[in-house]
């Protein structure tokens, strides 16, 4: 497997304080939300958990920090060039790290009813196989994953991310830009969680 995956319950983290640096406390303070400061708080746990069993560092001495996209990004004394990826949704966070590959893109929604307009919206036509919201948020959470693995997140349109019967193909901005990237060869999981969570992660898997 190219990855390492981290899903944490956001009411079993420990104190901020145990494992952020100095600079990640002040962002933590800064925000006004209690909602956005404690999934923020839960996807540098669940990065840094994973972190700090690949590197012999003090966890304080890894920072996650946000590229000028989102995107987060790994720093770690001597530098880090190994790509990573963060979720959140309801009571949980996920964090991946790439041990091998060039991208990684995590994505975890709550299986609810979705609404036909959202999905004719969000999803070509030929996509949607199923009106079942059980499909509709694994398709959602498939395309997130690769638009994050992309580094993109939503400023691409979701219909240029498809999965046809299953299958992962590109169009428009995208396609340029998997092809730019060399045309990773990029698979999908799809994990279920318990309480109902669809859990999806795109990763660069070996050309066999
Ligand atoms: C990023 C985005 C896909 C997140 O989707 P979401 O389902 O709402 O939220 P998720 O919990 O799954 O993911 C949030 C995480 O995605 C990551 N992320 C943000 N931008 C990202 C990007 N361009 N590529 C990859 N990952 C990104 C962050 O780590 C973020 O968590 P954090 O802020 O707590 O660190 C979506 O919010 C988006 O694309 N927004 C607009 C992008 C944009 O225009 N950015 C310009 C910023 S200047």
């Amino acid at each position: 497997m190219g990855y390492k995956l981290k899903i944490v319950e956001l009411d079993k983290i420990p104190p901020a304080e145990e494992f952020l640096t100095e600079r990640e406390l002040k962002t933590y303070n800064d925000f006004k939300v209690e909602k956005r400061r404690r999934e923020w708080l839960g996807g540098r746990y669940a990065l840094k958990s994973i972190a700090s069993s690949l590197f012999i560092f003090d966890v304080k001495h890894i920072e996650v920090r946000p590229k000028q996209s989102g995107q987060p990004s790994l720093a770690v004394p001597g530098g880090c060039s190994l790509p990573v990826s963060i979720t959140h949704s309801g009571d949980f966070a996920a964090a991946a790290i790439a041990v091998s590959g060039m991208a990684v893109g995590v994505d975890m929604e709550a299986v609810e009813p979705r609404s036909p307009a959202w999905a004719q919206q969000s999803f070509a036509k030929e996509e949607i196989s199923s009106w079942a919201p059980v499909f509709l948020t694994e398709l959602w959470a498939k395309k997130e994953a690769v638009l994050k693995f992309l580094g993109v997140g939503l400023s691409y349109d979701t219909k240029d991310i498809r999965f046809i019967n299953g299958k992962l193909q590109f169009y428009g901005k995208a396609l340029d830009l998997w092809a730019k990237l060399g045309s990773p060869n990029v698979q999908v999981d799809v994990k279920d969680l318990d309480g109902g969570y669809k859990l999806a992660i795109a990763w660069e898997a070996p050309l066999l």
